[in-house]
């Protein structure tokens, strides 16, 4: 033990990894040092194979897969029908084409480029976009997003499994009864009390969660392309297929015989036909651009990291816009067609509006009410759920492997060691999510300070770093290295001028919105109630932690010449 601490001590001046191959090497100390040398990369940084999707249309579905996820089928309908329907696609279009689209190219381009300089995460991108020591700090954040996001997102995700078994057994089969759904989502999510979702081992949201951990771990510890790519390729597929047959299902469906006014075409009316008067309310822009990024998975820091593994003269102009669009098509097409249309002829307008007001009323409480009254239900329930669960594993996967790829390059950790430290947080932050579930106030907070207010800081900065530091014209000969598709010159000027306009606006107006969803003079307030509170201190404790990391991944950059 003496021996350790001695060898430790005298190796500090070489630094963290070749302190901890030192003492994997003591004699006295070879538990500790097997541990370590399998937790630590113990060689040069170069030693682990440097990793690469395997194909473009690999790159493509990872992209797609994190972008297509329950932000498509359960907060896409929502938001659409609680502002506006048809009008709500005016200002969700132009968020797409002023500041989605660009910032997704922006991200490609700066991640490739950041990739061919030897680094994949977003500390490390933006040291070499932007000399100054700062930027690894700002780069955290494209770390803290992805990580908080993934404690609740997962929570949600195995809601999902949880669901989708329940309609295998068919005991989600209960008639048209709206009390007997609520009263099951609350029992099932523990929304009613706090700490009841561990009040045994055997409750079966924490079996769905397990379950729901096991298979997103075991995915990013078979690696990237290994992992991640090969089963987004098979998973997206399979939505598809799953999504269709759901589809056709609703839009084949008779009209309902108690209100004949109650037919799909009224239903894609009641979601489509535009309400031109929510234009002039701010919230409805918020909301639509709030949909945007967090569809796109734009301002998470997920696009820069997996843009980092394209080899370098691979087209990312053309993979880019086919992700997003492949992502459009799942969100307007498929989402936007199948669960208002649906809710719409079985429970008429008045009582669906009333689900309109939360993302999960609409899908786990409205839904179960169609699929019981819908010819074939039970198996049409089961592929719905088991799509979304699908869904939603490739998109946790996705903020998984930002932050595995810092701790590996910054830390020196083997693959092994990364999966293991990004487990160990993410059961903290999950298991608080799941304990403080009442009112699901733990998840509502973590939701409101990542997912909504700094992914537009995020989004904001990365088109300052893109438009103004690595600079426009470098980042037009990026997107056309190896590119199948010609982005127009105009683009830059969005990315540089317009985007950081409209984001500015944005985040003034989110600032100072006092509105119930998305203020954040509401949300400031509701720090008051002590879970909420927790939950905002779990994120700047996440970030704290994150720049603490961030500065040793910076000595040991430097140490290795790379920063
Ligand atoms: N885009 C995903 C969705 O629509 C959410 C997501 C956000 C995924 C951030 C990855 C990163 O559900």
């Amino acid at each position: 033990m003496v021996a350790t601490v001695a060898r430790l001590w005298e190796a500090r001046q070489f630094g963290l990894t070749h302190a901890l191959a030192s003492v994997a090497t003591t004699p006295s100390a070879n538990v500790y040092g097997r541990l370590i040398a399998t937790l630590f990369e113990t060689g040069s940084y170069m030693s682990e194979v440097k990793e690469q999707w395997g194909s473009r249309i690999g790159v493509i579905m990872a992209v797609a897969g994190s972008a297509v996820g329950l932000g498509n089928f359960l907060r896409f309908p929502g938001k659409a029908a609680e502002n506006g329907g048809g009008a709500f696609m005016i200002p969700y279009f132009i968020a797409l084409l002023l500041v989605g689209i660009p910032l997704c190219w922006a991200e490609w381009a700066m991640g490739r480029y950041g990739g061919r300089k030897g680094f994949n995460s977003a500390p490390g991108i933006f040291s070499v976009l932007w000399r100054h020591p700062l930027s690894k700090y700002l780069g955290a954040l494209a770390l803290l997003i992805p990580m908080t996001v993934y404690f609740y997102y997962i929570v949600v995700e195995a809601w999902c499994l949880g669901y989708a078994w329940n309609y295998l057994t068919g005991s989600l089969m209960m008639g048209k009864n709206p009390e007997a759904y609520s009263a099951f989502f609350s029992s099932f999510t523990g929304s009613d009390q706090d700490g009841t979702l561990f009040s045994s081992l055997f409750q079966p949201a924490l079996i769905c969660i397990a379950i729901t951990f096991v298979v997103n771990f075991l995915v990013v510890y078979r690696g990237l392309s290994g992992g991640i790519e090969t089963f987004c390729n098979i998973a997206i597929p399979l939505m598809a297929v799953c999504a269709i047959c759901v589809l056709i299902r609703v839009l084949t469906l008779p009209a309902n015989p108690q209100n004949p006014e109650q037919t799909v075409v009224n239903g894609l009316g009641f979601m489509w036909n535009p309400d031109l008067s929510v234009l002039s309310k701010p919230e409805t822009w918020l909301a639509a651009a709030g949909q945007i990024f967090f569809t796109l998975s734009v301002g998470f820091g997920v696009i820069i990291n997996y843009a980092s593994y394209v080899k370098p003269k691979k087209d990312i102009a053309l993979s880019g816009l086919t992700a997003s669009s492949v992502n459009e098509f799942f969100e307007v097409c498929l989402g936007g067609t199948i669960t208002i249309p649906a809710a719409f002829i079985f429970l008429g307008s008045t009582t669906l509006l009333s689900f309109t007001s939360s993302s999960f009323s609409l899908g786990f409480k409205a839904l179960p009410n169609v699929f019981a009254e819908m010819p074939g239900g039970q198996v049409f329930g089961f592929l719905w759920f088991f799509m979304l669960f699908l869904a939603a594993i490739t998109s946790s996967l996705s903020m998984l492997q930002p932050v595995m790829a810092f701790f590996k390059e910054g830390l020196g950790m083997t693959r092994k060691g990364s999966t293991l430290l990004m487990f160990v947080i993410t059961c903290l932050g999950t298991g608080f999510v799941m304990y403080f579930s009442k009112n699901l106030a733990g998840l509502d907070s973590i939701d409101f300070w990542s997912g909504e207010l700094f992914i537009v800081v995020l989004a904001l900065v990365q088109a300052i770093i893109y438009g103004w530091v690595f600079g426009t014209k470098l980042g037009q000969e990026e997107l056309d290295a190896g590119a199948e598709l010609r982005v127009p010159r105009f683009v830059q000027f969005v990315i540089k001028y317009i985007s950081p306009a409209f984001l500015i606006w944005i985040l003034f107006s989110m600032l100072t919105s006092r509105d119930k969803v998305s203020g954040t003079l509401t949300m400031v307030k509701k720090l008051q109630d002590p879970i909420q509170l927790a939950g905002f201190l779990i994120v700047v404790g996440s970030m704290v932690f994150l720049w603490v990391m961030v500065f040793f991944a910076g000595q040991r950059w430097k140490r290795e010449g790379r920063a």
